[in-house]
């Protein structure tokens, strides 16, 4: 991975904050937990160029081979209450997608909450974390996984992962990708920050939602039903 790069770029966007490094790590999720826990600076970015127990939602393991795609966590300290903080994965997935169609503008968008999709297949996960202390949050970890330049895919997910490599044809520079993304997310957690909720951000969100105004299956724990989705609301929740 290009340290240099990923430094000067961004120190124009991300000014002053911490960026760790590694070329190997087990996750950048459970090194940004640590760095937090022994009292790491909010902003403080850690980025690996391989992970070898990369973690996914609802336990699964996300394959983070060396040199292909971007692996990175973001602690964040917001100054908000507990159930504020679970939007930023929202306003993580904003920030992805924008930096994202720079590179392709067409066929990409959010599918709800946080996965960025590309021709229909995902290319990006997003798994967000919380500490807290007492009653209030410690800490907050988004960790973010963008297929760049993978293109083989274990079966398992192979119908439904894809590399913006693999749909576009060009390889992707993922020291430029980050910086692009940091760029894009400084600017949606300003907004994010001034009322700590997604007001400045839904009509951007929603145009970009690929569920909005197509039919969804509602898992509600008091019975599935089906609806149309109409988009998000303020705490980033799905309108049906
Ligand atoms: C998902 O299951 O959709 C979320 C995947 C999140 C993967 C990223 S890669 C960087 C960070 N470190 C991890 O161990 N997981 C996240």
């Amino acid at each position: 991975m290009e340290k240099e790069k990923i430094v000067s770029g961004l120190a124009t966007v991300w000014a002053a904050k911490n960026l760790v490094l590694y070329e190997e790590t087990a996750s950048t999720n459970l090194d940004a937990k640590k760095l937090a826990a022994q009292g790491a600076e909010h902003g403080t970015l850690v980025v690996a160029n391989m992970q070898t127990s990369g973690r996914g939602r609802r336990g699964r393991t996300w394959l983070s081979p060396a040199g292909e795609s971007v692996y990175m966590s973001l602690l964040l300290r917001p100054l908000c209450e507990p159930n504020q903080a679970s939007a930023l994965t929202l306003v993580m997935a904003l920030a992805v997608l924008e930096a994202v169609k720079e590179l392709k503008p067409q066929n990409c968008g959010i599918k709800w909450p946080n996965d960025i999709v590309m021709n229909g297949k995902k290319i990006c996960g997003i798994l967000t974390e919380m500490c807290m202390k007492k009653t209030d949050i410690d800490y907050v970890v988004i960790g973010v996984g963008v297929n760049a330049n993978q293109s083989s895919f274990a079966e398992e997910i192979a119908d439904t992962a894809t590399s913006i490599f693999e749909q576009s044809g060009e390889r992707v520079d993922r020291a430029w990708l980050i910086c692009r993304v940091m760029h894009y997310f400084e600017q949606a957690y300003a907004e994010f920050e001034k009322t700590w909720d997604l007001t400045g951000l839904i009509e951007l969100y929603n145009r970009y939602l690929l569920n909005k105004d197509r039919q969804v299956r509602v898992l509600d724990p008091k019975g599935e039903y089906e609806g149309v989705a109409l988009g998000i609301n303020e705490q980033g929740e799905l309108l049906v």
